[in-house]
């Protein structure tokens, strides 16, 4: 049997993906309702995280936990990865040994090359250019508040970074208008672009911020300058300066338009305090859903989900 990876949200069919999102409404469910259910008893996540985070290994870490299994974190700094072992090597030697793994990277290229030599289902938790288990959790927290997101109209604001390319898969696979705002020099990357247009999502691409969040029913932005992009920081902070969320932006969207971002968020800066500290914004259920959407992927990816 073929091993199903999780490397980008065009990794599972927009069926899936939607019943995904229903199983993880469950699954927050019964675990207020103090349900316990442990499909991977005895089994191991492996978690190898090149890149800072907080939300990402708490979430699968939690995950495992509610789930009756083990996690292990694992970073380069006390790995044989970080000395120079080949990726190759790395995935054929963990994929024996547990029986999932998160990788939390720069290339993606790297990561597929991970996934191309593992045994077990590999996850993709942030690479340079996608990250869409945020994408899980968003849709999931834009259902529960609003309703289906199919047809509705999302705004993203700000850096055409990693974020950006997994909205517009979730576009794609959704069934969502994104209207891009980027400063120039900043866009998604076109055959991203290109290839959603192609299967025949509704992407534009703007330069006013204003523009692109005018009746909109979602508004998102992220950090202005990503992990690994620290030096281009105060170069970023003029090209974007424009392209902060802030009450004006909001006031263009629909009402009762929500407001996310992933998180960290930096007040003042592509968010005012105002907007993530206010009534539209619903970043804390957003962050909190990386746990429940996580643990539907891991349940959908090992298999496990015990028949309706
Ligand atoms: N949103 C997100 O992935 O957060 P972390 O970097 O803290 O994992
Ligand atoms: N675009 C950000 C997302 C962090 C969760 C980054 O890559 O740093």
């Amino acid at each position: 049997m073929t091993v199903r990876h999780f490397l980008t949200l065009l990794d599972l069919s927009a069926d899936e993906l939607e019943a995904l999102i229903r199983r993880a409404i469950e699954l927050k469910r019964l675990l207020r309702a103090g349900h316990r259910y442990e499909p991977m008893k005895n089994k191991t996540l492996g978690m190898v995280f090149e890149k800072s985070s907080t939300r990402t290994r708490v979430s699968f870490e939690t995950a495992m936990t509610h789930f009756g299994g083990h996690a292990i974190f694992l970073s380069p700094r006390d790995t044989q990865l970080g000395r120079g072992e080949p990726i190759e090597d790395s995935a054929r030697v963990l994929s024996r040994m547990v029986d999932m793994i998160m990788v939390r990277t720069f290339e993606h290229e790297k990561l597929e090359l991970f996934a191309a030599y593992s045994q077990v289902p590999v996850i993709n938790a942030l690479t340079d250019r996608f990250h869409p288990c945020q994408l899980l959790a968003d849709v999931q927290t834009y259902v529960e508040h609003r309703g289906p997101i199919r047809g509705r109209t999302v705004a993203w604001i700000g850096d055409g970074n990693n974020m950006c390319h997994s909205y517009i898969n979730a576009a794609r696979q959704f069934g969502f208008t994104l209207r891009i705002a980027c400063p120039e020099g900043f866009e998604p990357e076109a055959r991203i672009v290109e290839a959603a247009r192609a299967a025949g999502a509704e992407i534009q691409l703007l330069r006013d911020p204003l523009a692109a969040a005018e009746e909109a029913d979602l508004v998102v932005t992220d950090v202005w300058a990503s992990m690994g992009q620290e030096d281009e920081q105060r170069q970023r902070q003029a090209a974007f300066a424009p392209y902060q969320v802030d009450a004006r932006v909001m006031a263009a969207a629909k009402e009762d338009a929500l407001f996310m971002h992933c998180l960290p968020a930096h007040r003042g800066e592509e968010v005012a305090a105002e907007v993530i500290d206010g009534p539209q914004s619903v970043v804390w259920d957003e962050a909190e859903n990386r746990l429940h959407a996580q643990k539907a992927l891991i349940e959908h990816l090992a298999g496990v989900r015990p028949k309706a």
